[in-house]
Parts: structure tokens; sequence; C-alpha cells
């Protein structure tokens, strides 16, 4: 008896629609590669993307190599420039100079997080604002956050999520989103990215008083606070759709900042950990820099 039940909650339908960034992803990819090939057609140059790396994290040597491999596969100049932990800043920051002066070259990012000895506010500073295919300098920042301002890019990852929402359907307007997380790559511009697409916008965070009362209140919850299944079910208003920017590894495996087990059986829709939001931030880095690429030779964009 008993595991004809266990069997039976075993291959319970998912409640929640799977959000597929995978599928979604490749779609952005194919659209970017159509892209660049009609570029190269008509006589304009291929999209040029600099690849800044200092040091030995093996996760940013991980992103760093993905980047580079996808840029190639759609047609992008694609230049590493991979540096010792022991580069100085000012060496840093000379290299970021040289590829603000290139005219092949239209977005530099700089992986982040930097060794401790380089500030990391001084380097960003440095970015040419119509090459900040990051969206990281504070200029860009700054009008993303503004009223009646246009940021030249969008940060990637928190584009990423906002993708997904508009191709799932979801309407933004009007909605109560809560954001959970203000960092600067993520919790921050995502929240300013909904706002300015007129949802109601509340940042909670480790000092918020009442958290869960405050996460159950949102139709749409973006979670990116770095914390191994934190959000469960009984955070999550039913119906509520769910944006898992979270990376954690548990047991050696890949998991989410939310309980996806339970929550999936409460939200309407959600993010999958790995396959939700991860594959979008790549494919949002080449969409900004074709964007640079059409701006800097005078296209539409
Ligand atoms: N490190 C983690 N995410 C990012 C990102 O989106 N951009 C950069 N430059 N560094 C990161």
């Amino acid at each position: 008896m008993s595991t004809t039940t266990n069997d039976s909650t075993a291959l319970a339908a998912t409640t929640a629609k799977l959000i597929d960034g995978k599928e979604i992803a490749t779609n952005v990819r194919k659209t970017i590669k159509e892209d660049v090939e009609k570029l190269i057609k008509d006589g304009k140059r291929a999209p040029g993307l600099v690849v800044i790396l200092v040091g030995d994290r093996p996760d940013s040597h991980t992103y760093v190599r993905s980047k580079k491999k996808t840029a190639s596969d759609l047609g992008f100049v694609s230049i590493d420039c991979i540096l010792p932990a022991s580069t100085s800043q000012e060496e840093v920051i000379e290299i970021v100079r040289k590829y603000n002066n290139s005219d092949e070259v239209d977005g530099i990012l700089v992986q982040l997080p930097l060794p401790s000895h380089i500030n990391e506010e001084s380097v960003l500073n440095e970015i040419d604002i119509t090459k900040d295919v990051d969206g990281f300098h504070p200029v860009n920042i700054g009008k993303l956050s503004m009223r009646n301002r246009k940021s030249l890019f969008e940060p990637c990852t928190p584009k990423g999520c906002i993708e997904l929402l508009i191709r799932s359907g979801v309407q933004i307007e009007g909605k109560n989103a809560v954001v959970l997380g203000r960092s600067n790559i993520v919790g921050l511009p995502v929240a300013m990215m909904l706002m300015n697409r007129n949802a109601t916008v509340t940042i909670c965070h480790s000092k918020t008083a009442n958290l869960q009362q405050v996460v159950s209140q949102a139709d749409i919850l973006v979670v990116a606070i770095g914390v191994a299944r934190m959000v469960k079910a009984d955070w999550v208003k039913p119906g509520a759709i769910v944006i898992d920017v979270g990376m954690n590894t548990v047991d050696g495996k890949l998991c989410g900042d939310v309980d996806f087990a339970q929550v999936k059986e409460v939200a309407s829709q959600i993010t999958p950990v790995p396959g939700g939001v991860g594959p979008m931030t790549i494919a949002m880095l080449l969409n900004n820099t074709l964007i640079s690429a059409k701006r800097r030779q005078g296209l539409d964009i």
C-alpha cells in the first residue's frame, strides 16, 4: 500500500508550468546569429567582445570559457584577456583603456569578482559607457534607476529574468513584484527593471522584518539571495511566478535559492535550476554586444 502511495506521489504532475530557460536562450541565440549573419552580408563588422579575467577562480574561468565559446559560435569576434592574480589595478585599467580605444571592440566585460587588491569600482568606472555591455558603469546603472532616462545597456542576468517573464506571457505592469536580494549584479538592477515596467516593487534582504510575510505578497518573485533552497512553499502566494537566480552546490548538485520540489506545487510558473536563468545570462550579454555593434556602426537597434 505504502509503496503505491509513494509511487503516485512521485508521479504527481508538476503544478507549476516550467519556464524553460534553456529553450528560450536557444531561441534568443538563434536570432542573434541570424542578425550577425545579416550584418556581415550587409558589409558591416561582426560584433567584437573582450572579456577580461583576473586571477584563478575556477567558477570565473568556467563562465569566461562559456562566454567565449558562445560568442564564437554566433559569429562574434571574441577576445579573452586572461591575467594572473598578481596583475595590478593600474595594469587592468591600462588594458580597459586600450580596448576603449579599439574601433573593432563593441563590448568590454570585466569578470567579477576581482582579486581583493583591485578596487572594482575604480575599474568599472574606466569602461567606456558605450561599450559597457554588462551595464555596471555607474552612469548606466544610474540612468537605469532614474525616471525618464535610458541606460545604454541593461545588466545581463536581470535582463535574462525579464526576458523569461515576457516570453512566458507574464504581464509585469501593475503586479506586486518582490525581489529577494539587493546585489549590484542582480537584485538591485532587476528591481529597477521591474519598476521601469510598471510593477510595484519591494526589495527584501537579510535585515527585512517579517520576511516570509513580505515575500508571500508577491505576484512575481525574483530570488537572488545566495542561500540554498531558502524559499519554501509557505512563503509563496498560490499562483505566483517564481524566478530563481540562485546557483548553489549541495551534495555535489546544483540547486537554487528556492525549494523547487515544494514551491512548484504552489507557483503557477517557475524556473528550474539548472536550466532557468543561467542559460539566459550569456545570451543577454551577446544581445547587448550586438546592440552595441549596431549602434556603433550607425544602424537601427
Ligand atoms: N560575475 C557573476 N556574474 C557576472 C556578470 O553578469 N558579469 C560580470 N562581469 N561578472 C559576473
